[in-house]
Protein backbone atom coordinates (compact mmCIF):
# COMPACT_ATOMS: atom_id res chain seq x y z
CA UNK A 1 0.00 0.00 0.00
CA UNK A 2 1.33 3.45 -0.96
CA UNK A 3 1.48 6.19 1.40
CA UNK A 4 -0.07 9.44 0.23
CA UNK A 5 1.44 11.63 1.91
CA UNK A 6 4.86 10.85 0.43
CA UNK A 7 4.01 10.37 -2.81
CA UNK A 8 2.85 14.06 -2.91
CA UNK A 9 5.78 15.37 -1.78
CA UNK A 10 7.50 13.07 -4.81
CA UNK A 11 9.68 15.93 -7.12
CA UNK A 12 7.20 17.84 -9.75
CA UNK A 13 8.45 17.13 -13.08
CA UNK A 14 6.06 19.89 -15.04
CA UNK A 15 7.71 23.09 -15.18
CA UNK A 16 4.29 25.18 -14.55
CA UNK A 17 3.59 26.59 -17.43
CA UNK A 18 2.16 23.51 -19.27
CA UNK A 19 -0.64 24.21 -21.89
CA UNK A 20 -3.15 22.11 -19.93
CA UNK A 21 -2.97 24.10 -16.72
CA UNK A 22 -4.94 26.52 -18.39
CA UNK A 23 -6.95 24.95 -21.25
CA UNK A 24 -10.35 24.65 -22.35
CA UNK A 25 -11.13 21.02 -23.25
CA UNK A 26 -13.54 20.18 -25.98
CA UNK A 27 -15.55 16.98 -25.95
CA UNK A 28 -16.30 15.97 -29.13
CA UNK A 29 -19.06 12.30 -28.71
CA UNK A 30 -17.81 11.34 -31.92
CA UNK A 31 -21.79 9.35 -32.45
CA UNK A 32 -23.21 12.24 -32.59
CA UNK A 33 -20.80 15.67 -33.73
CA UNK A 34 -21.27 15.27 -37.56
CA UNK A 35 -21.39 12.38 -39.40
CA UNK A 36 -19.66 12.53 -43.41
CA UNK A 37 -20.61 8.91 -44.73
CA UNK A 38 -24.87 9.46 -43.74
CA UNK A 39 -25.26 6.58 -42.21
CA UNK A 40 -26.97 8.33 -39.12
CA UNK A 41 -23.47 7.89 -36.81
CA UNK A 42 -21.13 10.61 -36.95
CA UNK A 43 -17.42 9.77 -37.70
CA UNK A 44 -13.55 10.93 -38.08
CA UNK A 45 -14.07 12.49 -41.41
CA UNK A 46 -17.16 14.14 -40.02
CA UNK A 47 -15.37 15.51 -37.07
CA UNK A 48 -12.22 16.54 -39.31
CA UNK A 49 -14.62 18.67 -41.89
CA UNK A 50 -16.00 20.22 -38.56
CA UNK A 51 -12.97 21.14 -36.64
CA UNK A 52 -12.59 24.91 -37.87
CA UNK A 53 -15.49 25.59 -35.98
CA UNK A 54 -14.42 24.13 -32.74
CA UNK A 55 -11.16 26.23 -33.41
CA UNK A 56 -13.27 29.00 -33.84
CA UNK A 57 -14.84 28.88 -30.44
CA UNK A 58 -12.01 29.93 -29.01
CA UNK A 59 -11.19 26.24 -26.93
CA UNK A 60 -7.38 24.89 -26.70
CA UNK A 61 -8.16 21.20 -27.35
CA UNK A 62 -10.47 18.02 -28.10
CA UNK A 63 -10.85 15.10 -26.44
CA UNK A 64 -12.24 12.43 -28.38
CA UNK A 65 -14.72 9.33 -26.62
CA UNK A 66 -13.98 6.10 -27.85
CA UNK A 67 -13.89 5.51 -32.11
CA UNK A 68 -12.03 2.32 -31.11
CA UNK A 69 -13.23 -1.12 -33.12
CA UNK A 70 -15.80 -2.11 -30.64
CA UNK A 71 -19.69 -3.73 -30.86
CA UNK A 72 -20.95 -0.60 -29.62
CA UNK A 73 -22.35 -2.27 -26.98
CA UNK A 74 -21.91 0.88 -24.50
CA UNK A 75 -21.06 3.02 -27.60
CA UNK A 76 -17.52 2.32 -28.02
CA UNK A 77 -16.90 1.93 -24.16
CA UNK A 78 -16.83 -1.96 -24.88
CA UNK A 79 -13.54 -1.98 -26.94
CA UNK A 80 -12.72 -5.06 -28.94
CA UNK A 81 -9.43 -3.88 -30.31
CA UNK A 82 -7.69 -0.85 -28.88
CA UNK A 83 -5.26 -0.56 -32.41
CA UNK A 84 -7.83 0.10 -34.74
CA UNK A 85 -10.48 2.53 -35.49
CA UNK A 86 -14.09 1.29 -35.71
CA UNK A 87 -15.72 1.52 -39.71
CA UNK A 88 -18.50 3.00 -38.52
CA UNK A 89 -15.92 5.98 -37.70
CA UNK A 90 -14.03 5.05 -40.61
CA UNK A 91 -9.98 3.98 -40.57
CA UNK A 92 -6.74 4.57 -39.00
CA UNK A 93 -6.02 7.04 -42.24
CA UNK A 94 -9.09 9.01 -41.42
CA UNK A 95 -7.89 9.17 -38.38
CA UNK A 96 -4.65 10.68 -39.00
CA UNK A 97 -6.01 12.91 -41.01
CA UNK A 98 -8.35 14.33 -38.54
CA UNK A 99 -5.27 14.64 -36.09
CA UNK A 100 -3.09 16.71 -38.54
CA UNK A 101 -5.77 18.87 -39.27
CA UNK A 102 -6.76 19.46 -35.38
CA UNK A 103 -2.98 20.81 -34.91
CA UNK A 104 -2.84 22.77 -38.08
CA UNK A 105 -6.08 24.31 -36.44
CA UNK A 106 -4.01 24.37 -33.10
CA UNK A 107 -6.12 22.44 -31.30
CA UNK A 108 -4.59 19.40 -29.50
CA UNK A 109 -6.49 15.94 -29.60
CA UNK A 110 -6.92 13.75 -26.38
CA UNK A 111 -7.87 10.63 -27.00
CA UNK A 112 -10.37 7.88 -24.64
CA UNK A 113 -8.61 4.68 -23.06
CA UNK A 114 -10.63 2.24 -21.72
CA UNK A 115 -8.06 0.55 -19.61
CA UNK A 116 -10.76 -1.21 -16.97
CA UNK A 117 -12.38 -3.78 -19.06
CA UNK A 118 -12.48 -4.72 -22.49
CA UNK A 119 -15.65 -6.01 -24.98
CA UNK A 120 -16.36 -9.84 -24.89
CA UNK A 121 -15.63 -9.72 -28.48
CA UNK A 122 -12.12 -8.86 -27.50
CA UNK A 123 -9.70 -11.36 -29.17
CA UNK A 124 -8.20 -11.82 -24.90
CA UNK A 125 -11.63 -12.36 -23.48
CA UNK A 126 -12.96 -15.02 -26.36
CA UNK A 127 -9.71 -16.83 -25.85
CA UNK A 128 -10.50 -16.84 -22.28
CA UNK A 129 -13.38 -18.30 -23.08
CA UNK A 130 -12.30 -21.05 -25.05
CA UNK A 131 -8.86 -21.77 -22.58
CA UNK A 132 -11.30 -22.78 -19.92
CA UNK A 133 -11.25 -22.64 -15.90
CA UNK A 134 -7.65 -22.98 -14.47
CA UNK A 135 -5.94 -21.05 -18.20
CA UNK A 136 -3.48 -18.85 -17.87
CA UNK A 137 -5.51 -17.23 -20.48
CA UNK A 138 -8.04 -16.43 -17.94
CA UNK A 139 -6.26 -14.76 -15.92
CA UNK A 140 -6.07 -11.82 -17.57
CA UNK A 141 -9.91 -11.03 -16.30
CA UNK A 142 -11.42 -11.82 -12.86
CA UNK A 143 -12.86 -15.26 -13.64
CA UNK A 144 -14.09 -17.21 -10.20
CA UNK A 145 -15.94 -20.27 -9.35
CA UNK A 146 -19.46 -19.23 -7.59
CA UNK A 147 -21.04 -19.82 -4.54
CA UNK A 148 -23.42 -22.52 -3.32
CA UNK A 149 -23.69 -26.14 -3.66
CA UNK A 150 -23.14 -25.66 -7.08
CA UNK A 151 -21.25 -22.55 -7.62
CA UNK A 152 -24.96 -21.06 -8.55
CA UNK A 153 -24.57 -18.50 -6.92
CA UNK A 154 -21.95 -15.01 -7.64
CA UNK A 155 -18.88 -15.14 -6.37
CA UNK A 156 -20.18 -11.73 -4.40
CA UNK A 157 -22.27 -9.50 -4.04
CA UNK A 158 -21.35 -6.52 -6.41
CA UNK A 159 -23.77 -4.85 -8.46
CA UNK A 160 -23.63 -3.71 -12.28
CA UNK A 161 -23.14 0.19 -12.02
CA UNK A 162 -25.48 -0.03 -15.18
CA UNK A 163 -27.44 -2.13 -13.05
CA UNK A 164 -27.93 -5.90 -12.06
CA UNK A 165 -25.55 -8.10 -10.98
CA UNK A 166 -21.69 -7.28 -11.67
CA UNK A 167 -21.29 -11.17 -12.52
CA UNK A 168 -22.39 -13.29 -15.51
CA UNK A 169 -21.83 -17.39 -15.80
CA UNK A 170 -20.56 -18.66 -18.47
CA UNK A 171 -21.83 -22.18 -19.97
CA UNK A 172 -18.57 -24.24 -18.12
CA UNK A 173 -19.74 -23.08 -14.73
CA UNK A 174 -17.24 -19.79 -14.10
CA UNK A 175 -18.27 -16.23 -13.65
CA UNK A 176 -17.19 -13.11 -15.06
CA UNK A 177 -17.01 -9.97 -13.76
CA UNK A 178 -18.40 -7.12 -15.40
CA UNK A 179 -18.76 -3.52 -13.39
CA UNK A 180 -20.81 -2.16 -16.62
CA UNK A 181 -22.52 -4.31 -18.74
CA UNK A 182 -22.03 -8.52 -19.32
CA UNK A 183 -20.67 -7.73 -22.67
CA UNK A 184 -17.42 -5.78 -20.97
CA UNK A 185 -15.74 -8.02 -18.66
CA UNK A 186 -13.18 -6.23 -16.57
CA UNK A 187 -9.43 -6.67 -16.56
CA UNK A 188 -7.37 -8.08 -14.14
CA UNK A 189 -4.96 -5.54 -13.72
CA UNK A 190 -2.92 -7.82 -11.35
CA UNK A 191 -1.97 -10.08 -14.46
CA UNK A 192 1.55 -8.08 -15.73
CA UNK A 193 0.70 -8.53 -19.32
CA UNK A 194 -2.57 -6.50 -18.36
CA UNK A 195 0.01 -3.27 -17.72
CA UNK A 196 2.41 -4.40 -20.49
CA UNK A 197 -0.53 -4.42 -23.14
CA UNK A 198 -2.23 -1.08 -22.40
CA UNK A 199 1.74 0.41 -22.36
CA UNK A 200 1.95 -0.58 -26.16
CA UNK A 201 -1.71 0.82 -26.74
CA UNK A 202 -0.46 4.42 -25.08
CA UNK A 203 2.75 3.96 -27.32
CA UNK A 204 0.58 3.31 -30.10
CA UNK A 205 -1.24 6.08 -29.64
CA UNK A 206 1.31 8.25 -28.60
CA UNK A 207 3.08 7.81 -31.84
CA UNK A 208 0.60 8.92 -34.14
CA UNK A 209 1.17 12.05 -32.16
CA UNK A 210 -1.88 12.36 -29.85
CA UNK A 211 -1.51 14.95 -27.13
CA UNK A 212 -2.60 12.78 -24.47
CA UNK A 213 -5.53 10.63 -22.53
CA UNK A 214 -8.66 11.06 -20.63
CA UNK A 215 -8.48 7.60 -18.73
CA UNK A 216 -11.88 5.95 -18.56
CA UNK A 217 -12.96 4.64 -15.04
CA UNK A 218 -8.79 5.58 -14.05
CA UNK A 219 -10.29 4.10 -10.10
CA UNK A 220 -11.73 0.96 -10.79
CA UNK A 221 -8.49 -0.23 -12.52
CA UNK A 222 -7.60 -1.87 -9.02
CA UNK A 223 -9.67 -4.60 -7.00
CA UNK A 224 -9.51 -5.35 -3.15
CA UNK A 225 -7.59 -8.09 -2.82
CA UNK A 226 -9.88 -11.12 -2.32
CA UNK A 227 -12.96 -9.72 -4.12
CA UNK A 228 -14.97 -9.17 -0.89
CA UNK A 229 -18.56 -8.09 -0.93
CA UNK A 230 -19.44 -4.97 -0.70
CA UNK A 231 -20.58 -3.74 2.89
CA UNK A 232 -24.15 -3.39 2.21
CA UNK A 233 -25.10 -0.54 4.84
CA UNK A 234 -21.86 1.47 3.58
CA UNK A 235 -23.53 1.28 -0.27
CA UNK A 236 -26.57 2.36 1.32
CA UNK A 237 -25.96 5.09 2.59
CA UNK A 238 -24.19 5.90 -0.70
CA UNK A 239 -20.46 5.98 0.05
CA UNK A 240 -18.40 5.76 -2.62
CA UNK A 241 -16.00 3.55 -0.74
CA UNK A 242 -15.68 0.17 -2.12
CA UNK A 243 -13.37 -2.86 -3.46
CA UNK A 244 -13.82 -1.53 -6.76
CA UNK A 245 -13.38 1.86 -6.78
CA UNK A 246 -10.49 3.80 -5.69
CA UNK A 247 -8.26 1.57 -4.37
CA UNK A 248 -5.08 2.85 -3.30
CA UNK A 249 -2.97 0.36 -5.48
CA UNK A 250 -4.74 1.77 -8.73
CA UNK A 251 -2.26 4.63 -8.22
CA UNK A 252 0.55 2.13 -9.14
CA UNK A 253 -0.85 2.36 -12.74
CA UNK A 254 -0.82 5.97 -13.48
CA UNK A 255 3.09 6.49 -12.18
CA UNK A 256 3.73 3.85 -14.82
CA UNK A 257 1.76 5.42 -17.29
CA UNK A 258 3.35 8.83 -16.31
CA UNK A 259 7.24 7.45 -16.98
CA UNK A 260 5.85 6.47 -20.33
CA UNK A 261 4.18 10.17 -21.73
CA UNK A 262 7.20 11.88 -20.15
CA UNK A 263 9.23 9.96 -22.77
CA UNK A 264 7.92 11.64 -25.85
CA UNK A 265 7.75 15.45 -27.08
CA UNK A 266 5.71 18.21 -25.73
CA UNK A 267 3.19 17.94 -23.11
CA UNK A 268 1.33 15.05 -22.91
CA UNK A 269 -1.54 14.71 -20.23
CA UNK A 270 -3.28 11.85 -18.78
CA UNK A 271 -6.57 13.13 -17.57
CA UNK A 272 -8.60 10.45 -14.78
CA UNK A 273 -12.18 9.92 -14.98
CA UNK A 274 -12.45 9.11 -11.15
CA UNK A 275 -16.08 9.51 -9.61
CA UNK A 276 -14.07 9.54 -6.15
CA UNK A 277 -15.04 11.62 -3.35
CA UNK A 278 -13.95 13.89 -1.48
CA UNK A 279 -11.95 16.44 -3.46
CA UNK A 280 -8.82 14.95 -1.18
CA UNK A 281 -9.18 11.29 -2.45
CA UNK A 282 -9.85 12.58 -6.13
CA UNK A 283 -6.57 14.96 -6.40
CA UNK A 284 -4.35 12.07 -5.36
CA UNK A 285 -5.08 10.93 -9.31
CA UNK A 286 -3.23 14.26 -10.18
CA UNK A 287 0.14 13.78 -7.80
CA UNK A 288 3.03 15.48 -9.67
CA UNK A 289 4.44 11.58 -10.87
CA UNK A 290 0.98 10.52 -11.92
CA UNK A 291 -1.91 11.77 -13.85
CA UNK A 292 -2.23 15.18 -14.76
CA UNK A 293 -5.98 16.32 -15.04
CA UNK A 294 -9.02 14.82 -13.06
CA UNK A 295 -12.89 15.39 -13.65
CA UNK A 296 -13.93 17.69 -10.50
CA UNK A 297 -17.24 15.53 -10.50
CA UNK A 298 -17.93 17.15 -7.09
CA UNK A 299 -18.31 20.15 -8.95
CA UNK A 300 -20.55 19.18 -11.44
CA UNK A 301 -22.77 17.72 -8.41
CA UNK A 302 -23.00 20.43 -7.27
CA UNK A 303 -26.43 22.10 -6.97
CA UNK A 304 -27.33 25.90 -8.34
CA UNK A 305 -26.68 26.84 -4.83
CA UNK A 306 -24.29 29.83 -3.36
CA UNK A 307 -23.83 27.84 -0.18
CA UNK A 308 -22.57 25.02 -1.53
CA UNK A 309 -20.92 26.34 -4.66
CA UNK A 310 -18.29 28.40 -2.81
CA UNK A 311 -16.90 25.87 -0.44
CA UNK A 312 -16.79 23.51 -3.32
CA UNK A 313 -14.36 25.89 -5.39
CA UNK A 314 -12.05 26.41 -2.56
CA UNK A 315 -11.75 23.31 -1.89
CA UNK A 316 -11.34 22.49 -5.41
CA UNK A 317 -8.29 25.13 -5.75
CA UNK A 318 -6.92 23.63 -2.00
CA UNK A 319 -6.93 20.38 -2.81
CA UNK A 320 -5.07 20.55 -6.11
CA UNK A 321 -3.18 23.08 -5.66
CA UNK A 322 -1.53 20.98 -2.99
CA UNK A 323 -0.53 18.18 -5.37
CA UNK A 324 0.66 21.00 -7.77
CA UNK A 325 -2.25 20.31 -10.39
CA UNK A 326 -4.47 22.90 -10.86
CA UNK A 327 -8.07 22.39 -10.48
CA UNK A 328 -10.53 21.66 -13.63
CA UNK A 329 -13.99 22.47 -13.83
CA UNK A 330 -17.08 20.79 -15.70
CA UNK A 331 -20.47 20.59 -16.05
CA UNK A 332 -21.58 18.23 -18.67
CA UNK A 333 -20.20 15.02 -20.63
CA UNK A 334 -22.23 12.18 -22.41
CA UNK A 335 -22.81 10.44 -18.66
CA UNK A 336 -24.86 13.11 -17.70
CA UNK A 337 -28.05 15.16 -17.95
CA UNK A 338 -26.93 18.47 -19.82
CA UNK A 339 -26.39 21.12 -17.26
CA UNK A 340 -28.84 23.24 -19.16
CA UNK A 341 -31.46 21.01 -17.84
CA UNK A 342 -30.16 20.03 -14.76
CA UNK A 343 -29.69 22.60 -12.82
CA UNK A 344 -33.30 23.52 -12.97
CA UNK A 345 -34.83 20.05 -12.50
CA UNK A 346 -37.13 20.29 -10.05
CA UNK A 347 -37.34 18.21 -7.93
CA UNK A 348 -33.67 16.79 -8.27
CA UNK A 349 -33.69 13.53 -9.99
CA UNK A 350 -31.13 10.88 -7.98
CA UNK A 351 -27.68 10.69 -9.48
CA UNK A 352 -27.55 8.79 -12.24
CA UNK A 353 -31.17 8.16 -12.86
CA UNK A 354 -31.48 10.25 -15.98
CA UNK A 355 -34.78 11.95 -17.31
CA UNK A 356 -37.56 10.42 -19.84
CA UNK A 357 -40.32 11.74 -20.95
CA UNK A 358 -42.40 10.47 -17.95
CA UNK A 359 -40.08 11.02 -15.72
CA UNK A 360 -41.77 13.42 -12.56
CA UNK A 361 -38.72 16.20 -12.35
CA UNK A 362 -39.32 19.04 -14.75
CA UNK A 363 -37.17 21.98 -15.76
CA UNK A 364 -38.55 25.42 -17.05
CA UNK A 365 -37.23 25.85 -20.59
CA UNK A 366 -36.36 29.89 -19.76
CA UNK A 367 -35.20 29.59 -16.40
CA UNK A 368 -33.22 26.40 -17.56
CA UNK A 369 -31.44 28.14 -20.59
CA UNK A 370 -30.59 31.26 -18.36
CA UNK A 371 -29.47 28.97 -15.43
CA UNK A 372 -27.56 27.05 -17.74
CA UNK A 373 -25.38 29.99 -19.27
CA UNK A 374 -25.08 31.50 -16.13
CA UNK A 375 -23.44 28.45 -14.73
CA UNK A 376 -20.85 28.16 -17.41
CA UNK A 377 -19.79 32.24 -17.48
CA UNK A 378 -19.47 31.45 -13.48
CA UNK A 379 -17.30 28.36 -14.28
CA UNK A 380 -15.33 29.83 -17.24
CA UNK A 381 -14.10 32.83 -14.40
CA UNK A 382 -12.37 30.42 -12.48
CA UNK A 383 -9.06 29.57 -12.56
CA UNK A 384 -7.60 26.24 -13.91
CA UNK A 385 -8.50 24.30 -16.71
CA UNK A 386 -12.22 23.59 -17.59
CA UNK A 387 -14.47 21.06 -20.10
CA UNK A 388 -17.15 21.70 -22.09
CA UNK A 389 -19.41 18.98 -23.64
CA UNK A 390 -20.21 19.33 -27.43
CA UNK A 391 -23.77 20.91 -28.29
CA UNK A 392 -23.24 23.33 -24.13
CA UNK A 393 -22.45 25.98 -26.41
CA UNK A 394 -25.76 25.78 -28.60
CA UNK A 395 -27.74 25.62 -25.21
CA UNK A 396 -28.92 22.19 -25.96
CA UNK A 397 -31.23 20.76 -22.95
CA UNK A 398 -31.47 17.04 -22.99
CA UNK A 399 -33.93 15.18 -24.75
CA UNK A 400 -36.17 13.60 -23.05
CA UNK A 401 -38.58 12.35 -25.85
CA UNK A 402 -36.62 9.41 -26.55
CA UNK A 403 -39.27 6.20 -26.87
CA UNK A 404 -37.70 2.82 -25.34
CA UNK A 405 -37.14 1.17 -28.83
CA UNK A 406 -35.21 3.75 -29.89
CA UNK A 407 -33.24 4.05 -26.55
CA UNK A 408 -29.53 2.34 -26.68
CA UNK A 409 -28.40 2.90 -23.27
CA UNK A 410 -27.73 -0.37 -21.87
CA UNK A 411 -28.56 1.32 -18.43
CA UNK A 412 -32.12 1.63 -19.78
CA UNK A 413 -32.26 -2.67 -20.31
CA UNK A 414 -30.57 -3.86 -17.63
CA UNK A 415 -32.60 -1.89 -15.24
CA UNK A 416 -36.06 -2.55 -17.03
CA UNK A 417 -35.95 1.05 -17.90
CA UNK A 418 -36.01 2.29 -14.31
CA UNK A 419 -33.19 4.24 -15.09
CA UNK A 420 -33.49 6.11 -18.46
CA UNK A 421 -29.90 6.41 -19.25
CA UNK A 422 -27.71 8.86 -21.11
CA UNK A 423 -29.62 8.67 -24.31
CA UNK A 424 -30.55 12.14 -23.44
CA UNK A 425 -27.27 14.44 -23.61
CA UNK A 426 -26.03 12.15 -26.73
CA UNK A 427 -28.77 12.97 -29.65
CA UNK A 428 -26.76 14.43 -32.70
CA UNK A 429 -26.40 17.91 -32.63
CA UNK A 430 -27.41 20.67 -34.49
CA UNK A 431 -25.44 22.68 -37.47
CA UNK A 432 -28.14 24.07 -39.77
CA UNK A 433 -31.42 24.98 -39.11
CA UNK A 434 -32.63 24.26 -42.37
CA UNK A 435 -30.53 20.97 -43.20
CA UNK A 436 -31.54 17.61 -42.84
CA UNK A 437 -30.56 16.40 -39.50
CA UNK A 438 -30.20 20.11 -39.27
CA UNK A 439 -26.45 19.53 -40.89
CA UNK A 440 -25.43 16.23 -39.04
CA UNK A 441 -25.11 14.76 -42.36
CA UNK A 442 -26.67 15.17 -45.66
CA UNK A 443 -29.04 11.93 -45.39
CA UNK A 444 -31.13 12.82 -42.69
CA UNK A 445 -30.91 10.15 -40.66
CA UNK A 446 -29.74 10.04 -36.81
CA UNK A 447 -29.17 7.12 -34.41
CA UNK A 448 -31.31 9.28 -32.13
CA UNK A 449 -33.86 11.58 -32.85
CA UNK A 450 -33.27 15.15 -33.31
CA UNK A 451 -36.26 17.27 -31.66
CA UNK A 452 -38.42 19.63 -34.36
CA UNK A 453 -37.43 22.52 -31.63
CA UNK A 454 -33.47 22.34 -31.88
CA UNK A 455 -33.48 24.49 -35.40
CA UNK A 456 -33.38 27.24 -33.70
CA UNK A 457 -31.04 26.37 -31.44
CA UNK A 458 -28.73 25.35 -34.55
CA UNK A 459 -25.49 26.57 -34.74
CA UNK A 460 -25.95 28.74 -38.13
CA UNK A 461 -29.62 29.78 -36.33
CA UNK A 462 -26.94 31.90 -33.29
CA UNK A 463 -24.06 32.17 -35.17
CA UNK A 464 -23.28 36.19 -34.76
CA UNK A 465 -26.43 36.78 -33.13
CA UNK A 466 -25.75 39.09 -30.38
CA UNK A 467 -26.97 37.29 -27.20
CA UNK A 468 -27.23 34.16 -28.48
CA UNK A 469 -25.76 31.07 -26.26
CA UNK A 470 -23.39 31.00 -28.97
CA UNK A 471 -21.74 34.11 -28.96
CA UNK A 472 -21.81 34.27 -24.81
CA UNK A 473 -19.21 31.25 -24.97
CA UNK A 474 -16.93 32.89 -27.70
CA UNK A 475 -17.06 35.68 -26.07
CA UNK A 476 -16.18 34.15 -22.75
CA UNK A 477 -13.62 31.88 -24.07
CA UNK A 478 -12.19 35.45 -25.45
CA UNK A 479 -12.27 36.95 -22.67
CA UNK A 480 -10.95 34.36 -20.05
CA UNK A 481 -7.83 34.16 -22.50
CA UNK A 482 -7.11 38.03 -23.00
CA UNK A 483 -7.62 38.35 -19.11
CA UNK A 484 -5.68 35.36 -18.06
CA UNK A 485 -7.90 34.20 -15.91
CA UNK A 486 -7.16 30.28 -16.33
CA UNK A 487 -3.74 31.24 -14.58
CA UNK A 488 -5.41 33.96 -11.77
CA UNK A 489 -6.18 33.78 -8.23
CA UNK A 490 -9.66 33.99 -6.87
CA UNK A 491 -10.39 36.29 -4.08
CA UNK A 492 -14.20 36.65 -2.78
CA UNK A 493 -15.82 39.79 -2.48
CA UNK A 494 -18.67 39.80 0.17
CA UNK A 495 -22.32 39.73 -1.80
CA UNK A 496 -24.69 38.23 0.37
CA UNK A 497 -25.73 34.88 0.87
CA UNK A 498 -27.29 33.92 -2.15
CA UNK A 499 -25.02 35.43 -4.76
CA UNK A 500 -20.98 34.84 -5.75
CA UNK A 501 -18.71 37.43 -6.24
CA UNK A 502 -15.23 37.48 -6.74
CA UNK A 503 -12.04 39.15 -7.90
CA UNK A 504 -9.85 37.07 -10.89
CA UNK A 505 -7.30 39.89 -11.71
CA UNK A 506 -8.54 42.85 -13.21
CA UNK A 507 -12.51 40.94 -13.70
CA UNK A 508 -15.11 41.25 -11.27
CA UNK A 509 -17.58 38.17 -11.51
CA UNK A 510 -21.00 38.31 -9.74
CA UNK A 511 -23.50 35.47 -10.39
CA UNK A 512 -27.06 36.01 -8.65
CA UNK A 513 -27.77 32.14 -7.58
CA UNK A 514 -30.73 33.54 -5.30
CA UNK A 515 -34.11 35.69 -6.48
CA UNK A 516 -33.41 39.41 -4.92
CA UNK A 517 -31.50 41.41 -7.55
CA UNK A 518 -27.71 42.02 -6.55
CA UNK A 519 -25.88 45.29 -7.77
CA UNK A 520 -23.66 45.27 -10.49
CA UNK A 521 -20.12 46.57 -9.50
CA UNK A 522 -18.88 50.00 -11.51
CA UNK A 523 -16.65 49.42 -14.21
CA UNK A 524 -16.52 48.06 -17.72
CA UNK A 525 -19.18 45.41 -18.48
CA UNK A 526 -17.45 42.40 -19.95
CA UNK A 527 -19.89 39.85 -20.56
CA UNK A 528 -23.21 38.83 -19.27
CA UNK A 529 -24.65 35.55 -19.25
CA UNK A 530 -28.40 37.03 -20.24
CA UNK A 531 -29.37 40.62 -21.12
CA UNK A 532 -28.79 43.06 -18.31
CA UNK A 533 -31.75 46.00 -18.01
CA UNK A 534 -30.44 47.73 -15.58
CA UNK A 535 -27.61 48.50 -13.02
CA UNK A 536 -29.02 44.94 -11.02
CA UNK A 537 -28.67 41.04 -11.49
CA UNK A 538 -31.54 39.77 -11.61
CA UNK A 539 -32.04 35.91 -10.50
CA UNK A 540 -29.88 33.17 -12.70
CA UNK A 541 -27.65 36.00 -13.95
CA UNK A 542 -23.75 36.49 -14.32
CA UNK A 543 -21.60 39.67 -14.93
CA UNK A 544 -17.90 40.08 -15.76
CA UNK A 545 -16.96 43.47 -15.16
CA UNK A 546 -13.53 45.01 -15.14
CA UNK A 547 -12.78 46.76 -12.39
CA UNK A 548 -9.52 48.34 -12.43
C1 LIG B 1 -17.25 5.77 -18.21
C2 LIG B 1 -17.76 6.37 -19.50
C3 LIG B 1 -19.13 5.83 -19.74
C4 LIG B 1 -19.05 4.33 -19.88
C5 LIG B 1 -18.39 3.70 -18.67
C6 LIG B 1 -17.96 2.29 -18.94
O1 LIG B 1 -17.96 6.18 -17.10
O2 LIG B 1 -17.71 7.76 -19.45
O3 LIG B 1 -19.74 6.40 -20.86
O4 LIG B 1 -20.32 3.79 -20.04
O5 LIG B 1 -17.22 4.38 -18.31
O6 LIG B 1 -16.87 2.28 -19.82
Amino acid sequence: MTDATTQSAAPATTTGDEWWRSAVIYQIYPRSFADASGDGIGDLAGIAARLPQVAELGVDAIWLSPFYRSPQKDAGYDVSDYRDVDPIFGTLDDFDRMLDKAHELGLRVIVDLVPNHSSDQHAWFQEALAAGPGSQARTRYIFRDGKGVDGELPPNNWQSVFGGPAWTRVPDGQWYLHLFDASQPDFDWDNPEVGDMFVDVLRFWLDRGVDGFRVDVAHGNAKAAGLPDVDAEMAEAGSMESPYFGQEHVHEIYRRWHTVLEEYEGDRVLCAEAWVSPLEKMARFVRPDEMHQAFNFVYLETPWDAKRLRPVIDESIEVFGAVGAPPTWVLSNHDTIRHRTRLALVPPPPHGAGIGPTSISKADPVVSLRRGRAATALMLALPGGAYLYQGEELGLPEVTAIDALQRQDPTFARTQGELWGRDGCRVPIPWEADAPAYGFNDSGASWLPQPAEWARLARDAQEGVAGSTLEMYRRALALREQFGLARGTLEWLDVGPTALAFRNGDVTVVANLGHDAVDVPRGEILLTSSPLDAASLSADDVVWVRTV
